[in-house]
C-alpha cells in the first residue's frame, strides 16, 4: 500500500506524526521519535513568556496589554524552570534539522499578536520546515467573539508576512462557527489546521480552596470532536488538515484519514506506552488498510467526510435525534410491553 501523504506541502512517508510533547524537549527524544518511525515531528511549544523573559522586555509588553501580561508572569514558571529557553529552542531546531531525516516542525505559543513574528522569523532561519501556531487563548470576560476571532486572524496574517515556511494553526474547538473560522484562517494565510487544541481544565482542591492545574492524557473516545470537524471541513477549506487528540492505535489513524485528514498526530499514547508504540500504530494502520483493500492513503482520504452527504445539516440533525431517542438507560425506566416507559420509575 502507498502510505505517502502530503502535509503543509511536505512529502511524508505515512500519516503518523508526533505532536508537541515533552518527548521532543531533548534531542534524544527527537531521535527516538525518528527511530520509531514518526513521519514528521512537531516540537514542544516555545511560549511567548519565555521569549519575553529572555529579552527582558516586560515594559514593552505592559504598554501593549496593560497589566494582563505582567500578572500572568507572576503565575508563570520562572525562566530557570523551563526545560529550554528561546535560544536553546532555536539550537534544538538547528541540531534536529541537521541530524534527523524527517521534517521538523516548530511550535510557537503566544498570546499577544505582537509576540509572534520575531520568533517566527528566527525559527524559520533555524531550519524548521514549517511552523505550528499553538493558539491557546482563553478570552477575557467582556471580549466579543469578533475580537477573539480577529485576534486569531491577525496572528496568522502577521506570521504569514514574517515567514515563507508553511504555517499551521492549532485551533481550539470553541468557535461559534468552526467552518467559517477555518476558511478565514486559510484566507489569512494558514496552510494547515490542526484540530484541536485541548484546553486544559483545572480542578478545584476543596480542602485548600486552590485551583489545581491538571493535565490528563487523552482517552480514545476523545477523537470524536476532531473527527466530526475534519469530516465537516474536508473539501471545503483549501488547506491541509491534521487530526490531533485520541490516536491510540492504527484504527484511530484510519478514522482521521477517512474523515479527511492528511495526517494524524500522537502524544498521549506515546507518553502512556513509550515512544516505540508509534511504530505499532503505523503497522496497525498499514495492516488494517491493506486488509480492506485500500491501495493508498490518498484513496482513503475523505471517504467518510460530509462531502459525500447531500444535505449535511439534515444528516447531523437526524443523527442527533436518532442517538437521543435510541439511548437505552440501564436504570430507573421501566420496560413494559416491549418498550422503555419514560414516565414510569423516575
Ligand atoms: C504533557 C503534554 C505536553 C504537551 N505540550 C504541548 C505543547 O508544548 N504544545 C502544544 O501545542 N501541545 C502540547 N500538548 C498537546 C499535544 O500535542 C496534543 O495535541 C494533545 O495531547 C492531544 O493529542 P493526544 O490525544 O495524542 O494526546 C501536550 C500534551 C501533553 C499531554
Amino acid at each position: 500500500m502507498e502510505l505517502k501523504t502530503k502535509y503543509l506541502g511536505l512529502e511524508l512517508k505515512h500519516p503518523v506524526v508526533a505532536s508537541p510533547s515533552p518527548i521532543s524537549r531533548k534531542f534524544d527524544g527527537i531521535r527516538k521519535l525518528e527511530d520509531n518511525g514518526a513521519a514528521a515531528i512537531v516540537l514542544f511549544s516555545l511560549f511567548e513568556e519565555q521569549i519575553r523573559f529572555e529579552n527582558e522586555s516586560y515594559a514593552y509588553f505592559d504598554h501593549i496589554s496593560s497589566n494582563t501580561f505582567a500578572e500572568s508572569l507572576s503565575f508563570f514558571l520562572k525562566m530557570e524552570e523551563f526545560s529550554a529557553g528561546p535560544s536553546d529552542y532555536l539550537e534544538l531546531i538547528r541540531k534536529a534539522n541537521e541530524s534527523v531525516s524527517v521534517p521538523i516542525i516548530a511550535s510557537l505559543n503566544a498570546m499577544s499578536p505582537e509576540g509572534w513574528d520575531e520568533y517566527a522569523r528566527e525559527i524559520e532561519q533555524a531550519g524548521a520546515k514549517a511552523l505550528e501556531l499553538n493558539a491557546y487563548y482563553i478570552p477575557d470576560f467582556g471580549q466579543s467573539s469578533q475580537e477573539v476571532e480577529q485576534r486569531y486572524i491577525d496572528m496568522v496574517k502577521m506570521v504569514r508576512k514574517a515567514v515563507k515556511i508553511p504555517i499551521a494553526v492549532k485551533l481550539c474547538p470553541y468557535f461559534s462557527s468552526v467552518g467559517d473560522m477555518a476558511s478565514r484562517l486559510t484566507y489569512a494565510g494558514a496552510n494547515g489546521l490542526v484540530l484541536f487544541n485541548r484546553l486544559y481544565q483545572p480542578d478545584f482542591d476543596l480542602d485548600q480552596l486552590e485551583v489545581v492545574p491538571s493535565i490528563e492524557l487523552s482517552q480514545p473516545y476523545e477523537i470524536r470532536l476532531a473527527l466530526l470537524w475534519i469530516a465537516n471541513l474536508y473539501g471545503h477549506v483549501n488547506c491541509s488538515l491534521a487530526g490531533t487528540t485520541g490516536v491510540h492505535c492504527g484504527k484511530d489513524v484510519a478514522k482521521y484519514v477517512l474523515a479527511g485528514a492528511d495526517i494524524a498526530m500522537v502524544t498521549s499514547s506515546l507518553l502512556k506506552n513509550g515512544v516505540h508504540h508509534l511504530s505499532t500504530i503505523v503497522r496497525e494502520f498499514t495492516e488494517w488498510s491493506e486488509e480492506r483493500g485500500y491501495k493508498s492513503v490518498d484513496q482513503m482520504r475523505g471517504l467518510m467526510s460530509k462531502k459525500h452527504v447531500i444535505d449535511p445539516s439534515a444528516f447531523d440533525r437526524a443523527n442527533y435525534v436518532k442517538v437521543l431517542q435510541s439511548f437505552m438507560p440501564k436504570h430507573d425506566l421501566q420496560y413494559s410491553h416491549g418498550r422503555w416507559d419514560p414516565d414510569a420509575g423516575l
